[in-house]
């Protein structure tokens, strides 16, 4: 990989954010900030989203595969860590890239709610879909958060991302099934060149 994106950051928040590939000591980690920690009630499990139940160990596993931690397939999806001022403060991955489409689907979690709200998780999707522009020649982002996590949705506006007005049918035709039964499918593009 690129050591390019080792030198993409911002400063927000006074904080300097950069991402990181992850590795195969991250996984676990990863997976805790999903599941255990104080952001994950405010987008999957219950009372809001019974309809999205937390992952085993081995349904996430069976999901995020070796390779998002080691980088071995690129084309198939590989994790980054949003890391702010030195510590790790999020989880960012990009899905298969459709070759064809120049079309990657992304997905975004931080570790906690300390770093939720500054900007963070915004710039992170925008410096991700820079890099795979520049490096793995993708044009067309796909994220599909709940219409009820409504801070993701104003998160991946400012990002760039447009909600597509698509009915359920439509979405899963597109795309497949979304994790819940409100999936909204946001899109951003950037010029192709
Ligand atoms: C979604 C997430 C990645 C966004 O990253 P972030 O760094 O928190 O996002 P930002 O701080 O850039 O933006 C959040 C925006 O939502 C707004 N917001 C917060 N709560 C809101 C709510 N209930 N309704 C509407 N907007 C809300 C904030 O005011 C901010 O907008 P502003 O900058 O215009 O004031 C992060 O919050 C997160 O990890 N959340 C938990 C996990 C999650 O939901 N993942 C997405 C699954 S699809």
């Amino acid at each position: 990989m690129s050591e390019k994106l080792w030198d993409s950051f911002a400063v927000i928040d006074g904080k300097r954010i950069s991402l990181r590939p992850a590795v195969v000591n991250d996984r676990h980690i990863v997976y805790d900030w999903l599941v255990h920690s104080d952001c994950t009630v405010s987008f999957m499990g219950e009372p809001t989203y019974p309809d999205m139940p937390l992952p085993t160990w081995k349904e996430f596993c069976s999901d995020y595969k070796l390779h998002f931690f080691n980088g071995s397939l690129p084309e198939k999806g590989i994790s980054f860590i949003i890391m702010c001022d030195g510590v790790p403060a999020g989880h960012i991955n990009y899905n298969d890239i459709d070759c064809e489409k120049k079309r990657t689907e992304l997905d975004i979690w931080m570790s906690s709610e300390l770093y939720c709200g500054h900007g963070y998780g915004t710039y992170a999707l925008q410096s991700l879909c820079d890099y795979l522009k520049n490096y793995h020649n993708v044009y067309e982002f796909v994220i599909r958060p709940s219409a009820r996590n409504k801070r993701a949705i104003r998160s991946y506006t400012k990002a760039g991302f447009v909600v597509q007005k698509m009915t359920t049918e439509q979405q899963e035709k597109k795309y497949g099934p979304g994790d819940c039964y409100d999936s909204v499918v946001m899109v951003k593009e950037l010029l192709r060149e």
